[in-house]
């Protein structure tokens, strides 16, 4: 399997300054940055050539390495600054691919580029990155998420991708809770949305949203149970639930937080655990969003079984280890831009969406005013089988 490291020049190392690069062939400055970063460690011998390939969006250096040498960030962002282009290095059994790009990605990628991908799979784009589109499968990939980034980086951006996309592509079979910590100011407008089960803008409605779903959660267990199903991916039902809590840190009790409310906090805390930890086997997929995950905003059983990490820039290299696990998310340059984690690590600019193009394209997904005047029933019921779906249609 490939790992690869990336360097989107993002101007943190010094090495491009310290040398004439001005007529230096390709190949001759990656020696003269080999030899500067000690790559080999102390070994005076190179790293052996193997071979170029041209493709059309890059140019890439193949060289065999002693076995067990890992390419580190230092030398690939030296490598970045060096050319002033994006880099991203791939290794493999004993041979590095040293990719030198020609484009930067650009600082806005408008959402109507987005290809059209018709799948029964359950994709969502993440973003636009140095090799194409990068989609996230919410039911192969990871089923639950993280999303971390300061003020004003792309989260709720993001978020808007999310529901629009699946509500565009997955019409009939999305199910969304939507917990937003901002008051309701921004899912307030996806209300009336069909594809939405609740909007909750508070701890109390919180709390008693959460608690609905653990109740159903419990139905689904023993319906699943009866039916001998292990996983809902190995069935017929194309049902999915995706709980999202945008700024879930208001969820984190503190020490001037009052005791009523400290009790609803820790009792929303307990069953998002209790989400992550066992229902994902049935068809809910957890998007958690704040701006900066520490062990106090980000539950352990959340953060251990979310094996997707989105980061937008982070003000401290220690705030982007707790988020994605090391370091990075502190040099994102722009809005928008981001980190896609999960085994592998991938650079991405998210899609821009405004409010204006997001509402033309829900409105299709509105209730009628006379399903709007019929009472609310939130509970969902026991699943009877009427969200199954024979395999092969639809
Ligand atoms: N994908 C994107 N591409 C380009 N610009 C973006 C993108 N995402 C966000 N922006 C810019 O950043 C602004 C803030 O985005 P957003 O509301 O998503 O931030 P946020 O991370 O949710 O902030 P907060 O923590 O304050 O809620 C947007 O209004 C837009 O101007
Ligand atoms: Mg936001």
């Amino acid at each position: 399997m490939f790992t690869s490291i990336t360097c989107l020049f993002l101007g943190s190392v010094i090495i491009g300054s310290l040398m004439p690069i001005g007529k230096m062939s390709d190949m001759k400055m990656l020696s003269v940055i080999f030899k500067r970063n000690n790559f080999l460690r102390g070994d005076k011998s190179q790293p052996k050539f193997n071979g170029k390939n041209n493709e059309d969006h890059y140019v890439e250096y193949v060289y065999s390495i002693p076995l067990g040498l890992t390419v580190g960030e230092g030398l690939v962002n030296a490598i970045g600054a060096a050319f002033e282009k994006p880099v991203k290095v791939l290794s493999e059994g004993g041979r590095i691919f040293i990719r030198i790009y020609f484009e930067k990605l650009p600082e806005i990628i408008p959402y109507s580029n987005v290809p059209i991908r018709k799948s029964a799979k359950w994709l969502m784009p993440i973003g636009y990155g140095l090799d194409g589109w990068l989609w996230h499968d919410l039911d192969r990939d990871a089923v639950h998420m993280n999303v971390s980034g300061a003020t004003r980086q792309g989260k709720t951006v993001f978020l808007k991708n999310l529901i629009t996309y699946l509500c565009e592509h997955k019409t009939d079979y999305v199910k969304f809770h939507l917990i937003d910590m901002k008051g309701g100011l921004e899912f307030g407008r996806y209300e009336n949305l069909r594809q939405v089960e609740g909007v909750a803008s508070n701890i109390e409605e919180a709390e008693q949203m959460l608690e609905r779903i653990r109740l159903d959660i419990d139905k689904k267990m023993k319906f699943f149970k009866r039916r001998g199903f292990n996983n809902i991916v190995n069935t017929p039902i194309r049902t999915r639930h995706v709980i999202i809590i945008d700024e879930a840190a208001e969820l984190t009790p503190d020490k001037h937080t009052l005791p009523k409310l400290k009790e609803s906090m820790q009792n929303c805390q307990d069953t998002m655990s209790h989400i992550a930890r066992v229902a994902g086997a049935l068809g809910y997929r957890l998007v958690f969003c704040t701006q900066y995950a520490t062990a106090d905003t980000l539950p352990r059983q959340v953060k251990q079984n979310s094996d997707a990490k989105i980061a937008f820039k982070l003000p401290t290299g220690t705030a982007s280890r707790v988020a994605i696990d090391e370091d990075g998310a502190q040099y994102l340059p722009n809005a928008g831009r981001a980190i896609y984690k999960t085994h592998e690590r991938e650079t991405v600019q998210v899609p821009l969406l405004d409010d204006k193009e997001m509402m033309e394209r829900l409105q299709p997904f509105m209730k009628e005013v006379s399903e709007l005047d019929a009472p609310k029933d939130y509970s969902v019921p026991e699943t009877d089988g009427s969200n199954i779906i024979e395999f092969g249609k639809a």
